[in-house]
């Protein structure tokens, strides 16, 4: 079953708790953390996800896109974090695999992601230490922006590799979602969609939901 996280970013932050409320239905609420840094944009951060958790139940989706993340891992799981992604191309190669570990020590699960440019190999020395692969569909820093085509190959590419490997791993797309690019990456492989715009964006968001899971 696909799953549906929807992205906090897109919603109205005057009235958070009633719009974390609006998709409930959703499997996961997915929170971007920008830095200015390794994202040219500023979102929200610790606080914020401090009163988020308090707020609901799902399970909470952080995505870092922040510079050297390890220096973060622990204030965002005590927050609240329940999967913690950060990016392959935020951290020195050589402490990614420390960086994997110190996310399972606090009990949490690990995800690695990787933006348009980079190609599927980068995680693939991870690969069987991690519970999530995000694959950037757009370029990772603002919400509304156009689904890039070309990543389909690429999650092809991923879902073949851990289906080959017998690997407990979901594969997430993030950028751009909506019913028609959501069954494209479904096609494609994807188990777990991320969408902000299309979910906050429509009255109906359970029926906005529903659609993007395809049913
Ligand atoms: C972009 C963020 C996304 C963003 C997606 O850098 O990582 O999670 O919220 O927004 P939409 O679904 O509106 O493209
Ligand atoms: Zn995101």
């Amino acid at each position: 079953m696909v799953k549906i996280a929807s992205s906090v970013l897109a919603a109205d932050f005057i009235d958070l708790g009633d719009e974390i409320i609006s998709v409930g239905t959703s499997d996961y609420l997915h929170f971007d953390v920008m830095d200015g840094t390794f994202v040219p944009n500023i979102s929200f951060g610790i606080p914020v996800l401090r009163s988020v958790r308090k707020a609901t139940k799902l399970t909470l989706d952080v995505h870092l896109m922040i510079d050297k993340p390890s220096r973060f891992i622990r204030k965002f799981a005590e927050a609240g974090a329940d999967i913690i992604t950060f990016h392959v191309e935020a951290e020195p190669p050589d402490n990614i695999e420390n960086t994997i570990e110190s996310i399972h020590k606090l009990g949490k699960k690990a995800g690695l992601s990787i933006s348009p440019n980079t190609p599927a190999k980068a995680v693939l020395p991870y690969i069987e230490s991690l519970d999530l692969v995000l694959v950037m569909t757009v370029e990772p820093g603002y919400g509304g922006q156009r689904f890039i085509r070309k990543m389909l190959p690429k999650i092809s590419l991923l879902r073949g590799i851990i289906e080959g490997r017998g690997i407990d791993c979901e594969l997430e797309v993030d950028g751009g979602i909506n019913v028609r690019t959501a069954k494209l990456c479904i096609n494609a492989g994807a188990n777990v969609l991320v969408a902000g715009v299309d979910i906050f964006g429509a009255t109906d968001r359970a029926a906005q939901i529903a659609k993007l899971r395809g049913v």
